[in-house]
């Protein structure tokens, strides 16, 4: 043992490859993760054992940066990302009560996303690499939304049916194995979260629009406005938003000519019932036809109190479990990438030094 630990520290000390995590493995030892995300406007850092388990997890949000400018300003973004994100994983090491020495990966959200936001958490994690020769685990954003849910449904494992809706992705993936996933439904235009915040917009609700319209679209009535479900007739399981945030725009500057006044309440409600029936339609007859009998579901619009209504019905009618996260959880953090990295780390997904930042999957 004293033999296999030696050649461990040293093989683990000079770089990235497979054999750590081989001895990781043999070991069955204990994988404490520090990872890193800063794909949009959240910096945050995390400290997560063994893929479940939440040690710290810290978020410094810019919400109030961006809302006077209606939309994440990307320079604004990546300059806010660089101020806080050392000091951030200072605090995520003191929370979890460790230094570097007890962590054994550094996981990093190397994609998609905003591709300057991005560059700062790469950079930054090699900077610690080099330092502490610590392997990197590069996470994809969107799996690591579905890791989310590792970390509170501990019976969770796949294969599974998984969907990701924030405000750059509506996803809807076979998740074959915690690291294989298979893209199998997708939005051909605007993602679902940004299609909220845009007709937020247009309806005055301010900066971040997604959670205000829902929050308003419980006081509405769904029936009151007809907006169509937008159809893609030659795919099975893709989706289009953009159609329906135009049906919005077209219906107020006609109302606006007729002088006719419009219930917000209503409109949000009629709006978001478009919005989220369209998803769930999606996601039920993938289910349904690939047989799947679980769902999970993750990203910042899983928070829609609707989706989450609508899909419970559907998931107990049909005798399918459903997951979905917490609030906390559903919007971008670092516990996620945490977990997911610990899957990729298991698989020997490392990258070197040379690891670079993609904005697109
Ligand atoms: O996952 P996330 O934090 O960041 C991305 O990866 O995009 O998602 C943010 C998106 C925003 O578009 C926001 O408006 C939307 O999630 N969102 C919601 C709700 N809460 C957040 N959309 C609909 N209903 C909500 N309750
Ligand atoms: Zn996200």
């Amino acid at each position: 043992m004293v033999l296999v630990l030696t050649f461990f520290d040293n093989t683990y000390k000079r770089g990235y490859n497979f054999d750590v995590v081989k001895i990781f493995i043999f070991l069955e030892k204990i994988v404490l993760i520090l990872a890193v995300e800063s794909s949009c406007d959240e910096t945050a850092v995390a400290v997560v054992k063994d893929g479940r388990k939440i040690l710290s997890s810290v978020v410094n949000s810019q919400v109030k940066l961006h809302e006077k400018f209606g939309g994440v300003v990307p320079e604004i973004a990546s300059r806010k990302h660089v101020e806080v994100i050392a000091s951030l994983t200072e605090l995520a090491l003191k929370e979890a009560k460790i230094n570097f020495n007890g962590i054994d990966a550094l996981a990093v959200t190397q994609k998609p996303g905003l591709i300057g936001s991005l560059l700062v958490g790469v950079n930054f994690v090699k900077g610690i690499s080099i330092a502490t020769g610590l392997p990197i685990v590069p996470v994809n954003h969107l799996k690591a939304h579905v890791a989310a849910n590792y970390l509170e449904h501990k019976e969770l494992e796949p294969p599974f049916l998984g969907v990701v809706a924030s405000g750059g992705h509506t996803s809807i993936f076979e998740v074959l194995s915690y690291t294989n996933f298979k893209l199998i439904g997708n939005t051909r235009d605007d993602a679902i979260g940004e299609t909220f915040d845009k007709v937020a917009r247009v309806i005055g609700i301010p900066y971040p629009g997604g959670k205000n319209l829902d929050n308003l679209a419980e006081k509405g009535d769904e029936k009151a406005y007809n907006f169509p479900i937008p159809k893609v007739t030659d795919s099975n399981y893709d989706m289009s938003f953009s159609g329906l945030k135009t049906s919005v725009i077209n219906f107020l500057n006609s109302m606006e000519k007729q002088k006719k006044e419009i219930i917000k309440e209503d409109l949000a409600a009629s709006f978001r019932k478009a919005a989220v029936e369209n998803l769930v339609n999606k996601v039920m007859k993938a289910a349904i036809f690939l047989k799947y009998k679980s769902i999970v579901v993750s990203g910042g619009a899983a928070a829609n109190i609707l989706l989450r209504k609508k899909l419970k019905k559907e998931c107990n009618y049909r005798n399918i479990k459903l997951f979905i996260p917490s609030l906390g959880l559903c919007s971008d953090n670092a516990s996620m990438v945490g977990s997911q990295g610990y899957y990729e780390f298991l698989k020997g997904n490392l990258a070197d030094l040379s690891l670079n930042a993609l904005f697109r999957v």
